[in-house]
């Protein structure tokens, strides 16, 4: 498997919502992300961030409860799902999949908390942890098996 990765470090919400800003604006339709981080580390911050630079005008908000929120205003859908409260066999009945195959829903991002729940992981995706590092969190970006260079996906558009 090839693996590369990029380490940052936001010292507050406002850093991660930009950096998570930045990243949407370059991402490929069929981008799978998988979220990594205790609870409160700020993955649905990160998400917020995605939103915004996909150009999604309504509130982001974690989706602990309903498990998955659809945003289809931007410039491409965004499914963020959240596997928190499910075991394996839930998981695999929602057929998370279905989100990132581009044939029961249209193509467009996938955002993932939780990953670890997931019974099968993705070919392609980029993962991200994210860590408390002091008063702001660590947070690293790793391309699993990813065709492009991961300077290029954070470069300024
Ligand atoms: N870079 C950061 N530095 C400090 N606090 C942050 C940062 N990013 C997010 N937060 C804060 O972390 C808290 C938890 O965020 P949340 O995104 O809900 O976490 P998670 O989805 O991982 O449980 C929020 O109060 C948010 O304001
Ligand atoms: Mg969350």
């Amino acid at each position: 498997m090839n693996e590369n990765s990029m380490q940052f470090f936001l010292p507050d919400l406002n850093a991660t919502h930009q950096w998570g800003q930045q990243l949407a604006q370059r991402l490929p339709l069929g981008t799978i992300i998988l979220l990594q981080g205790d609870l409160g580390a700020g993955k649905t911050s990160l998400v917020q961030g995605l939103g915004r630079g996909l150009g999604i005008v309504g509130e982001i908000v974690s989706p602990t409860f309903t498990i998955v929120n659809e945003y289809r205003e931007g410039k491409m859908p965004l499914y963020h799902l959240d596997l928190y409260r499910l075991n394996s066999l839930e998981v695999e009945y929602l057929y998370p999949e279905q989100y990132w195959q581009g044939e029961d829903f249209p193509l467009g991002i996938t955002a993932v908390e939780w990953p670890e729940r997931l019974p099968q992981l993705p070919n392609q995706y980029l993962q991200i942890e994210l860590c408390h590092q002091g008063e702001g969190r660590a947070i690293t970006l790793t391309a699993q098996d990813w065709a492009m260079d991961l300077k290029n996906l954070l470069l300024p558009s």
